[in-house]
């Protein structure tokens, strides 16, 4: 029986069934459109879709873009405000019939990289990050995390941090490489500053275009790019599901 992940991100909703002893895809793995807008009742519909493409699935691991507490989304700050409140867990359980536990996606993207990746075995404070359409975070203390963190969200240069140093804000500011690692670098001494921390690692989708922008960011702690690269989030909520 497998165990699927499936990660629900600002452009798209991915899935695999995942094999926990490689901590990689099982089976290749299937991409819909997040649907516009991103209400409620499309995005449990678009996931139970992707689900359904899979025989023989057992349980489900489904990562969210914001803040999730004992199953119930409770932050919506790039996908539709229906999500404010919404029983999450419950409403992908009925559509779905399988068990599902659902998680913040860059909590579940560090639970992949501590487990199989660029945190394994790591001691101290980690803090992994995620840049795509906006900046996620998971914080560990060893390997045991501390959930829901939203460090994307603190004050920089007066404004909310990712929307200077997200991945979209990239794009939509029309910047090279090297000036968005200025930014991205604002940002990590920000956190530097308030955390301390022993290591950070940089996830999300730009992770896999690492060398045209890590050469140029100077921080005092150690700064590695993400393993799993943007596959963690499916692997990290599949981990979450077969433990839960
Ligand atoms: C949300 C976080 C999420 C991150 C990455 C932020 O805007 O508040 O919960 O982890 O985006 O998707």
């Amino acid at each position: 029986m497998a165990i699927l992940g499936i990660d629900i991100g600002g452009s798209g909703i991915k899935g695999a069934p995942v094999d926990l002893d490689q901590g990689g895809f099982a089976e290749e793995r299937v991409r819909l459109e997040t649907p516009q807008p991103s209400d409620v009742t499309a995005v449990v519909a678009t996931v139970a879709e992707v689900a359904g493409r899979f025989s023989g699935v057992e349980r489900v691991g489904v990562t969210f873009p914001g803040v999730v507490q004992n199953g119930v989304t409770r932050t919506a700050a790039n996908v539709d405000h229906s999500w404010l409140g919404a029983p999450a867990r419950d409403l992908f359980t009925e559509a779905l019939g399988l068990p599902v536990v659902v998680l913040n996606d860059a909590d579940a993207a560090g639970i992949a990289e501590m487990t199989y990746g660029a945190g394994k075995g790591r001691k101290g404070v980690t803090i992994m990050l995620t840049f795509g359409t906006g900046i996620g975070s998971a914080v560990f203390i060893d390997d045991r995390l501390v959930p829901n963190t939203e460090l994307g969200h603190i004050q920089l240069h007066g404004r909310d941090a990712e929307l200077h140093a997200s991945a979209q804000a990239r794009e939509v500011e029309d910047l090279g490489w090297k000036e968005w690692a200025k930014n991205v670098q604002d940002y990590l001494r920000e956190l530097e500053r308030l955390l301390n921390p022993d290591l950070m690692i940089i996830g999300g989708g730009v992770s896999k275009k690492a060398e045209k922008f890590l050469p140029h960011i100077d921080v005092r702690t150690p700064l590695v790019p993400a393993a799993l690269l943007n596959d963690a989030g499916i692997v990290g909520a599949a981990l979450a599901a077969s433990q839960a």
